[in-house]
């Protein structure tokens, strides 16, 4: 069953190259356009959407607030993302024009129906993506957009969070797609860069021995902090999620750019402070500034963990240690940048002896609000 791995949830970090090509397989026409069969939502009520609300709870709220930024950028509809239990008691607006996208593994968390439900009795129309068939998610949504992950055991949600974004990324492509903005252009190239993804994924997981090293020495550790910004903020913060649950140890993730509001003055001697670093062929001034908070909370004592491109050489003069992640575009990034997390909290968690597969306390799928 757990294919020779220790637990499920290491066997489910190795599946994620499969759980990515199967979510991806089939979209596809001869042409290159992407058609996506289950989408039951007409064309023109996507041409009409004037905004997306992704709910969620989560790790597949985390999923959400990466393909917020795909979205805003390839469609330029506003997305907003939101926890389900929040939304619904927040009186939100939405009507008619709204589309509401639950991202859901099980299909089955109450905090999520209950907030679908309430989207549609203002009139928005529900999107799920969801990974288990024929679950009460997608049942009571409009349209539902599959991930093929398989069924995920592990109570730690890996697997199916990667199939999330990818799940995402396709609808947000589509959605650029029949709108037909100027972005349309570029869909082909972030398709073809999609389908790159799982062979690099999998060269992460050839390349994680490191991490494995790097978790057993920190089996002691009673706090660590996660800084990412852009699209690496929620991988900071999944990262945080995944630590909490599985290693029972402290852990938070911020927007790099939040450190000088406050969180900095957590950071004293031998502080661990991962660091996801966006691209430094990407837009703006971005990686500088990530770099900058590097330099930042080292230079008050944190060792740093850093999580960088291939190429990225401007990391090294401020890293303890670097993890190396192949190049890809910025908003396919988290595919890549949160496997090494997931890894390192399924590792410390075995090297403190506890069960990686049954957190305590946790249920895989939660079915009471
Ligand atoms: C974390 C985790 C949970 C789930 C959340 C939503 O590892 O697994 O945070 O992501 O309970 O569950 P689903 O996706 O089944 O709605």
């Amino acid at each position: 069953e757990k294919g020779g791995f220790p637990s499920f949830m290491a066997k489910e970090i190795h599946d994620q190259p499969q759980a990515i090509a199967d979510t991806l397989l089939g979209r596809t026409d001869p042409a290159g356009k992407l058609v996506l069969d289950e989408m039951k939502v007409s064309e023109a009520e996507l041409r009409s959407v004037s905004k997306v609300v992704i709910i969620a709870c989560g790790t597949a709220a985390y999923a959400g607030q990466v393909a917020r930024y795909a979205i805003e950028h390839w469609c330029r509809i506003p997305c907003e993302v939101e926890l389900a239990h929040e939304f619904r008691y927040r009186d939100p607006v939405v009507d008619e024009r709204t589309l509401v996208v639950a991202i859901s593994q099980s299909g089955e968390t109450m905090d999520t129906i209950m907030a679908i439900r309430h989207a549609r009795e203002q009139g928005a129309k529900v999107l799920a993506i969801c990974n288990t068939n024929g679950s009460t998610i997608p049942r009571e949504s409009d349209a539902a957009l599959y991930t093929h992950a398989g069924p995920e055991i592990a109570v730690a949600s890996t697997k199916a969070f990667l199939a999330q974004i990818a799940a995402c990324y396709l609808l947000g492509l589509y959605l650029a797609q029949v709108r037909g903005n100027k972005f349309a252009d570029e869909i082909k190239v972030v398709l073809d860069e999609l389908a790159q993804i799982p062979a690099q994924v999998q060269e992460v997981l050839d390349g994680l021995e490191q991490v494995r090293g790097i978790a057993r020495s920190m089996a002691d550790t009673r706090s660590v902090l996660f800084l990412g910004r852009h699209v690496g903020y929620p991988v900071a913060m999944e990262g945080a999620l995944k630590l909490k649950e599985l290693a029972y140890i402290h852990a938070e993730g911020f927007a790099a750019g939040e450190l000088k509001h406050g969180p900095i003055a957590l950071v004293e001697e031998g502080q661990p402070v991962f660091v996801v670093v966006p691209s430094p062929r990407g837009r703006d001034s971005l990686h500088s500034k990530v770099v900058s908070n590097i330099q930042e909370v080292r230079a008050r004592g944190a060792r740093t963990l850093v999580i960088a491109e291939q190429e990225d050489t401007a990391v090294e003069p401020f890293a303890d240690v670097v993890i190396r992640i192949p190049q890809t575009s910025t908003l396919l990034s988290p595919l890549l940048a949160v496997v090494p997390l997931q890894v390192f909290a399924c590792e410390l968690a075995a090297a403190k002896g506890l069960d990686v597969d049954q957190p305590r306390n946790l249920a895989k799928s939660v079915t009471v609000e």
